[in-house]
């Protein structure tokens, strides 16, 4: 695997290679041994976002594996002043060994692997969230043990997570419902994605209707960073679609749910349901760190072992 710019581009197997790796490498940090996979290799993190997880995490992940990771932002990077992105590419990718990109347009993650000749990961775009949907997948599989026969949900707005969500889902084998307003579909792509998998998806606008039977409920923000200054007309759209004790009494026994965090309690969650389902949701971001180490090592090692 050379980059992680989406999941679209992933096989089923590829997936399941990345989860095998994060769960060794999760067993491994616990139990003590040391995995300097990375030894010596410096990651670049660009953010034109804020974030806590995923900059802790590959901040983490890339000391614990050897290396070393340096936050770029926005505000001090030439890029936020307008230098192309492909000139930037070019040029780290003469410094470092592997760039981590939050940004807005899925096309300047496409194209900084484009230009660039260094591994490129995904840590968000408005088009999808790859590395938060693969430590949600190991979540699943860790809670669960297996995905076959599994029905996951995602109740709320048609956007990054539910886009990375619907394609990693059917990818390793769920079925997959979404529920959301009409104007607040997933992206074009991703619904031609799922077709493809007939009756496994479905979409619709009723949330009870998305989540009866379900043995995962997702949900994330009505609003999305880049997106504040429609607040207050989303909170009228997506009244209703709340992940809440009568939507969880429809899913099945031991329903999991999962949250990418941050939440917003009393919006697209209640508290009670978010407290009751807490340990999930906080092991689900913990296994960002390991998913994403196992990202990287599969990503960037191999452009070691060729020097
Ligand atoms: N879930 C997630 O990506 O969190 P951050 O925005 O804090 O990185
Ligand atoms: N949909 C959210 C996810 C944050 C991790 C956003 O893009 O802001």
């Amino acid at each position: 695997m050379k980059n992680l710019l989406k999941l679209l581009d992933l096989t089923k197997e590829e997936i399941i290679e990345i989860l095998n790796l994060a769960d060794q490498l999760k067993y491994e940090v616990k139990n003590g041994i040391e995995h300097k996979l990375l030894k010596g290799k410096t990651l670049g993190m660009i953010f034109q976002k804020s974030s806590t997880r995923t900059r802790v995490s590959f901040e983490t992940g890339m000391y614990q594996l050897g290396g070393n990771a340096l936050f770029l932002s926005n505000r001090d990077l030439q890029i936020g002043r307008g230098e192309p992105v492909q000139d930037t590419a070019r040029v780290l990718s003469r410094y470092i060994d592997g760039i981590m990109i939050r940004t807005f347009e899925q096309k300047e993650v496409e194209d900084l692997a484009k230009y660039g000749s260094i591994p490129v990961i995904n840590g968000l775009t408005d088009f999808c969230h790859p590395c938060q949907v693969l430590a949600d997948l190991m979540t699943i599989r860790e809670f669960k043990g297996r995905f076959d026969g599994l029905k996951m949900c995602y109740i709320g707005d048609g956007n990054n997570m539910a886009n990375s969500l619907i394609v990693g889902g059917l990818k390793v084998g769920m079925e997959v419902s979404v529920a959301c307003p009409d104007d607040y579909r997933p992206d074009k792509s991703v619904l031609d994605f799922a077709k493809e998998y007939g009756d496994k998806f479905k979409i619709t606008n009723a949330p009870l209707e998305a989540a009866k039977g379900a043995d995962v409920v997702f949900t994330d923000v009505w609003t999305s960073m880049g997106q504040e200054e429609e607040t207050a007309k989303r909170k009228i759209a997506f009244d209703g679609y709340q992940v809440n004790d009568e939507l969880m009494a429809v899913t099945n026994d031991e329903c999991m749910v999962q949250h990418c965090l941050p939440a917003h309690r009393g919006e697209e969650i209640t508290e009670e349901v978010f407290e009751a389902h807490a340990d999930e949701i906080f092991e689900e971001a913990e296994n960002r760190l390991h998913a994403q180490k196992a990202v990287m090592v599969l990503c960037m090692k191999g452009s070691s072992e060729e020097e």
